[in-house]
């Protein structure tokens, strides 16, 4: 069947608007109508060449939408189901049959090779190559083909155009709250960083009691918003002579957690520099492959922590319905984060996540 997807040609290029084919859906897969699809971070890391991808791609992996056709086998889902789309895993291995999906042993060949596990592909252009299947979606596109553990079915009575977003940026950020540094109420919390990434941990932080909630960027509209939403003092890194000690004076003797949503070597150190001791320090920011930092070792010592997070270390299919219960409460108002731009504007719409304007530009259609 055709569809309309936005191409990524060369590496930095703009993303070009084209009709392509998807392939039929295999055993285990959904045809997903996109009605939504959030910009995140690694799609423009990926634009850039920071990420290794064959061209020409469809990137695109925050999509949400409506279940439109299920491959054989497939017995969680039925046409008419509303989905957000997550990263996708095999569910077979020794990390996914342990609920450890994003540490899939195929993690990189089911997200980042363009391709099906067994090398077909999901899109062409008659006799020409399209590389889709990015993190088992590709939804930069008006029909995406995901798969039945990827696909997680929402409530029907919440707007499927904006829910996109809970299956990658905002499952990192609150899933490395919940899941990993699991701060008890009262315990310090400290994040840098407030795209979608942070933000998503200060409304986890806060959701779970945290106090006090420190949130660092240089973005004074972000400072406002994470109060907002919960920071209870917030930093300008420019502004401050030393940053680590500020943080400390309102934490003494440090926090107990912290959470690094850049991913710079000074910004990993910083954050594992406000922790008392024993503290947890998670790192989620990406910044190439191949990235090597300093810390302090005697520092570790002290029965301190660094460890990285990929998607929070959440199982999409427990996670994202925690975190729609979270909003129904109240406590995790993600729409606040989002401003959405119509599909044939997608190229401004990942020049504002750039230029840090908006906080999670959701594409949608009409
Ligand atoms: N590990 C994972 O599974 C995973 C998943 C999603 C995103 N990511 C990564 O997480 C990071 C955050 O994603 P996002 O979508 O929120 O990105 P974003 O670009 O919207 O947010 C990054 C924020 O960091 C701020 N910043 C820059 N320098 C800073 C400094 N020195 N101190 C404090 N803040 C600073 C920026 O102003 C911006 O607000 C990205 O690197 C992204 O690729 C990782
Ligand atoms: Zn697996
Ligand atoms: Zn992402």
């Amino acid at each position: 069947m055709k569809a309309t997807a936005a191409l990524l040609r060369e590496t930095e290029g703009p993303l070009t608007i084209e009709e392509i084919e998807l392939d039929s859906l295999q055993a285990g897969e959904v045809l997903v109508r996109i009605r939504g699809v959030g910009i995140c971070h690694t799609d423009i890391a990926a634009q850039q060449g920071v990420i290794p991808l064959p061209l020409p791609t469809v990137l695109g992996h925050e999509g949400s939408g409506i279940v439109e056709a299920v491959g054989e086998g497939v017995t969680r889902l039925v046409p008419g189901d509303h989905v957000a789309l997550s990263y996708d895993h095999c569910g077979d291995c020794q990390w996914c049959s342990r609920g450890r999906t994003a540490y899939c042993e195929v993690f990189a060949a089911v997200n980042y090779f363009g391709a099906r596990l067994d090398s077909s592909l999901t899109m062409r252009q008659g006799e020409d190559e399209v590389f889709g299947s990015w993190f088992g979606q590709s939804s930069f596109a008006s029909y995406a083909i995901a798969s039945e553990r990827n696909a997680v079915k929402v409530p029907d009575d919440l707007p499927i155009e904006l829910l996109g977003p809970l299956g990658c940026g905002l499952q990192t950020g609150a899933g490395s709250v919940m899941n990993v540094l699991r701060p008890e109420a009262g315990d310090g919390f400290c994040v840098f960083g407030l795209g979608a990434v942070g933000l998503a941990g200060v409304m986890a932080a806060r959701a779970l009691g945290c106090d006090p909630i420190i949130a660092v960027d240089p973005n004074p509209v972000r400072l406002e918003l994470a109060r907002e939403l919960g920071a209870t003092h917030t930093f300008d890194p420019a502004a401050s002579h030393d940053l680590v000690w500020d943080i400390i004076g309102v934490a003494a003797p440090g926090v107990h957690c912290s959470l690094d949503a850049v991913g710079t070597g000074p910004v990993i150190r910083q954050a594992l520099e406000v922790l008392r001791s024993p503290g947890r320090c998670v790192t989620v920011g990406f910044q190439g492959l191949e990235h090597d930092i300093t810390i302090d070792q005697g520092h570790l010592l002290l029965g301190r922590s660094l460890s990285g997070v990929i998607e929070g270390d959440a199982d999409p299919a427990e996670f994202i319905p925690r975190l729609i219960a979270l909003h129904r409460e109240g406590k995790f108002p993600f729409e606040r984060l989002i401003e959405t731009f119509p599909f044939e504007r997608i190229n401004e719409a990942i020049a504002a996540a750039e230029a840090g304007t908006v906080v999670k530009p959701v594409v949608v259609f009409d």
